[in-house]
């Protein structure tokens, strides 16, 4: 099956993705290339529209990134953005300069009037704000172009040449600060490109599972399943395309959520695939005996993590594929440099070089986190697995404070599972991002009956977030927290008292350890 294609020529912006991501949102296929792609190759995709992402670099500068001239007499309509707008200008004749201080400099929402007898701007509101992130400036449009948006600011913030299918807009359409930004990408597609919106999320399915089976051919492959929302996606994907040369390892690290393990192997029975659950909580348990220091804890789960794995793929033999359920945050993530190690995270992403295998693939690189639960629901996983919350790689062990024992971790895993399901019974679940139950190391006086308690405290803990990297606390109702609070003191043993973190992060981290 082939789709009309839209090619987003990559200059080193940072919001590059997230314009594919629109571009698909709207229906229509969509993918990423450097702007070094030889003309050639860029010709062979067969492209209804072509759109230049920004970039930080200024175009007069001879040493920043161009494109082969011939892209402009090749008939294909084009969208320049920000740095792509200004090398559209400065290719066809415009001039672009340095903005001077205090002029046409732009940085952040700026009020932007629209003329809507452009295509771009076709049935939208004729003013409205838009997200500005640009030093230069055009000074001089080129010829044939004319001016189709302005600010108080600045005169040039969006051109076109409608005859010759050539936009530029000075500001980032695709992200959600600019007010119809979606309606312009839309338009782009279909009022210019004449886009048909033959692309879904159940064509990436299949067109992602063609690939992988022209990659794997009979070949065998394996696979880290977590149970989180990426692994378990990727692992669907993965066995509809090979069936049983897929060999997924589940280790059971004993530091799951309430019936978590249960559920994740009674998700995967559809599939006619090699399913191992490695159920290591005695030997986890046994290293983690007696250790209290969160990063200890976290080293000798990642080490134990990666020994029973590497037990489990020895069995099975020569493996040619590892599969990876990284996604496309994980990628810009990793390219963020040297930031202070705040924790250590152990992902079970991240697998060693133990395991011989030939080639890894990542399936879900491309897509952001809600389009992998959509891709998760296209392949009918159970809803519980595709809206999962994050849940850290150690588990429950960064839960129990201080030193873990069997039987801590059973009084967390109640105390969090009442908590979870008082917040469903009360549809929050849209206001937070992530909540769950922390058993605190401390004891407290308390009277139940007519005896004396002397038990623990267990913290609740909710965030509401996009990042992760920063977060706020959640108002929870205090109705909803009375609930959960009297119902934890009287159905879970060994807990007397509960308190609710209100802190954010930072100064605060989301976990406790
Ligand atoms: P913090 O506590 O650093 O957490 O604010 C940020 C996010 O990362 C998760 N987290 C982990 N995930 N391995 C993981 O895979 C870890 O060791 C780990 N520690 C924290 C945390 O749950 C939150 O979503």
């Amino acid at each position: 099956m082939s789709h009309q294609t839209v090619l987003v020529l990559d200059f080193g912006g940072q919001y590059n993705q997230l314009i594919a991501r629109r571009v698909r949102e709207c229906g229509v296929y969509c993918e990423v290339k450097p702007y070094t792609t030889p003309m050639a190759e860029l010709k062979a995709m067969e492209p209804v529209g072509i759109i230049f992402t920004g970039g930080p670099n200024s175009v007069y500068d001879p040493k920043s990134p161009q494109v082969d001239p011939a892209i402009f007499g090749w008939g294909v309509p084009i969208l320049g953005i920000c740095y792509g707008c200004q090398l559209l200008a400065h290719n066809l004749g415009g001039r672009v300069t340095a903005a001077q201080e205090d002029s046409a400099r732009e940085y952040g929402k700026t009020e932007t009037f629209f003329n809507t007898g452009c295509k771009l701007f076709k049935g939208l509101p004729e003013k409205g704000v838009s997200w500005m992130s640009h030093g230069d400036y055009m000074e001089k449009v080129p010829d044939g172009f004319a001016l189709v948006a302005h600010s108080d600011a600045c005169p040039n913030v969006a051109i076109c040449d409608e005859s010759r299918g050539f936009y530029g807009v000075q500001f980032h359409p695709e992200v959600n600060h600019t007010e119809n930004g979606t309606g312009m990408l839309r338009n782009f597609l279909y009022e210019i490109c004449g886009a048909k919106g033959d692309w879904t999320m159940g064509d990436y399915k299949e067109t992602a599972i063609r690939q992988i089976r022209e990659k794997v051919g009979d070949g065998k492959v394996l696979l880290a399943l977590s149970g989180g929302v990426d692994s378990s996606v990727a692992a669907a994907l993965v066995a509809e395309a090979v069936g049983s040369q897929l060999t997924c390892v589940f280790v059971d690290h004993g530091l799951m959520r309430l019936n978590e393990g249960d559920e994740v192997e009674v998700a995967f029975q559809k599939w006619d695939i090699n399913f191992v659950r490695a159920n290591a909580e005695d030997l986890f348990l046994g290293k983690l005996a007696g250790v209290s220091d969160p990063e200890r804890k976290r080293k000798i789960i990642g080490e134990e993590f990666i020994r029973v794995f590497e037990a489990e793929a020895k069995k099975i033999g020569q493996v040619d594929y590892l599969v990876q359920g990284t996604i496309y945050p994980d990628v810009i993530e990793s390219g963020a440099g040297d930031a202070a190690v705040i924790k250590s995270h152990h992902n079970v992403g991240g697998l060693p070089d133990y395991v011989d295998f030939k080639e890894i693939i990542e399936p879900l690189r491309m897509l952001f986190k809600d389009e992998v639960r959509q891709l998760g629901r296209e392949l009918e996983l159970p809803e519980y697995l595709v809206m999962r919350q994050p849940f850290p790689g150690p588990g429950l062990a960064i839960r129990v404070i201080g030193e873990i024992t069997k039987e801590k971790l059973d009084t967390l895993r109640l105390a969090d599972f009442i908590f979870r399901d008082e917040v469903a019974k009360a549809h929050l679940e849209g206001t937070m991002n992530q909540y769950f139950a922390v058993l605190t190391n401390m004891r407290s006086v308390g009277v139940m009956g007519d005896g004396r308690t002397y038990d623990y405290t267990l913290a609740l803990r909710s965030v509401t977030t996009t990042d992760f990297m920063t977060a706020d606390w959640t108002r929870i109702p205090y109705e909803v927290l009375d609930r959960v609070s009297v119902r934890i003191v009287n159905e879970v043993p060994h807990i007397n008292r509960i308190v609710y973190d209100i802190t954010s992060k930072p100064p605060a981290t989301i976990e406790w350890e």
